[in-house]
């Protein structure tokens, strides 16, 4: 690794840790870097070096770092008004993102309630589904993330989040194994005692199998919501059998559950579409979106049309927060939307060619021996990808992050088992851009 702490990076890091609770910043020898400034698919540190993003900050900047629509709708709502009143004086930054948002949703006349998180709406949604269900318990599937508040907490079922709050979990949700088809991947475990491992290992079984276990449960009447991301963020990039959604919303639907879709990752653009959801056939009857949403500010919003469960406000809102509707982070999400919207047809026509710059690289590697020793797959879609490693060791792509780090480019690596490379750039990525991250990580195999 050719990487070494500088002494201001050093210095900043002991000061962060002095302060800071020390199970946030994960500090070791060359990691992580201080962040300075960034500018387009650019971010610079500290030491002036500079470091491509295919991580977009967390799914945020879809229209890459300090976009010109973001700067300038900063700059004029500055001048106008910053803090607003929630929840009692509405302003006209919130009322019209409102009606945006309700425009762009797939509801015929949705009501939305804003947050500040992911976690937030997910939180929100699990509330108004307890308001029209009655019922208090949920079902989620493994592998999912949907935040770490108490309420999206308890549809995890990930060791490392709900160590020590197991008593707070216990008994709310019931986490579905995740639906497994692919006999092709499958086939080449030597052993039939590998491929048993292999599934055990990624908490996977067979989508027939998981449909059953999901009907046997559903049909006690007891849940409130299905809670499912279109395509596992965290999770790895995992994406579910075609089909497979739909006929788990039909099921739910059957028994009176409702379905709560995350789309708070997949949401503005991320898979090259405005909602991952067009392409599930079903309608869900909440939706969460976060993350992209404010342009860089925190802001989330669930959406749908049973927010109507909450009745009329009789002077206190039940569910609210100090800042609901900041008139800045509402007006700056606005102008971001649009201009998603906006290039989104431009985003789209560049997947072809980024398709093809993958394609070319597992064919480098498959000519080189490098993928006979380290097997690949692709995930996800669109600007939302991930490259498994399916068959080697815990946390294989950690020590590849910290290669790509060194040699300038921003990654994550994610699943549960931190065997996947995540690469979910801005949506202003290029093609070339992938190329020359794909030239590293092949040195990269190579090497190790
Ligand atoms: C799919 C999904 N849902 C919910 C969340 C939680 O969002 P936040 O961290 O903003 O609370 C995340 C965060 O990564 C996410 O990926």
């Amino acid at each position: 690794m050719d990487y070494k702490f500088s002494p201001q990076t050093k210095s900043l890091l002991d000061r962060l840790q002095a302060v800071e609770c020390p199970d946030t910043t994960y500090v070791s020898e060359n990691f992580p870097i201080v962040f300075r400034k960034s500018s387009g698919v650019f971010v610079e540190d500290i030491d002036r070096r500079k470091y491509l993003d295919f991580t977009s900050c967390f799914g945020v900047v879809a229209l890459g770092h300090g976009p010109s629509v973001v700067k300038r709708a900063i700059k004029k709502q500055a001048k106008k008004l910053i803090h607003g009143m929630g929840d009692v004086h509405p302003t006209e930054e919130k009322i019209k993102l409102l009606e945006l948002l309700a425009k762009i949703s797939p509801y015929a006349s949705p009501k939305i309630h804003l947050g500040l998180s992911g976690g937030d709406s997910i939180e929100t949604a699990l509330k108004t589904a307890m308001l029209a269900t009655k019922r208090h318990r949920f079902l989620s599937f493994a592998g999912g993330y949907h935040g770490l508040q108490f309420g999206p907490l308890t549809l995890s079922a990930r060791p490392v989040f709900i160590d020590g709050f197991e008593s707070w979990i216990q008994g709310k949700c019931i986490s579905l194994p995740f639906p497994w088809q692919n006999d092709e991947l499958l086939e080449s475990f030597d052993s039939f005692e590998q491929q048993e491992l292999f599934l055990n290992q990624n908490q996977f079984l067979r989508p027939e199998n998981v449909l059953e276990l999901l009907e046997s449960h559903l049909k006690t009447k007891s849940f409130a919501a299905i809670v499912v991301e279109p395509i596992q963020g965290r999770g790895g990039k995992r994406e579910f059998p075609p089909h497979f959604l739909s006929q788990c919303a039909r099921l739910c639907h059957q028994y009176g559950t409702l379905v709560i879709l995350d789309e708070i990752y997949t949401g503005f653009g991320r898979t090259g579409v405005l909602f991952a959801q067009e392409s599930l056939g079903f309608l869900p009857d909440l939706m969460c979106v976060g993350k992209a949403l404010g342009g860089g500010f925190p802001l989330s919003a669930c959406i749908g049309e049973i927010l109507d469960v909450w009745g009329k406000s009789q002077g206190e809102a039940r569910h609210t927060q100090t800042f609901l509707g900041h008139p800045f982070a509402c007006h700056v999400a606005y102008e971001n939307i649009r201009e998603i919207s906006r290039r989104l047809s431009h985003f789209q026509s560049k997947i072809p060619a980024i398709e093809n710059e993958f394609l070319n690289f597992e064919k480098d590697c498959k000519q080189d021996g490098i993928y006979a020793k380290y097997p690949f797959c692709f995930r996800g879609k669109g600007f939302m990808k991930g490259l498994w490693f399916y068959s080697q060791r815990e946390a294989f792509c950690v020590p590849m992050m910290e290669y790509l780090l060194a040699k300038g480019f921003l990654v994550l690596p994610e699943g549960e088992r931190a065997d996947v490379l995540s690469l979910t750039p801005p949506l202003v990525i290029l093609p070339e851009h992938f190329r020359s991250l794909f030239k590293t990580i092949f040195h990269y195999l190579k090497t190790i």
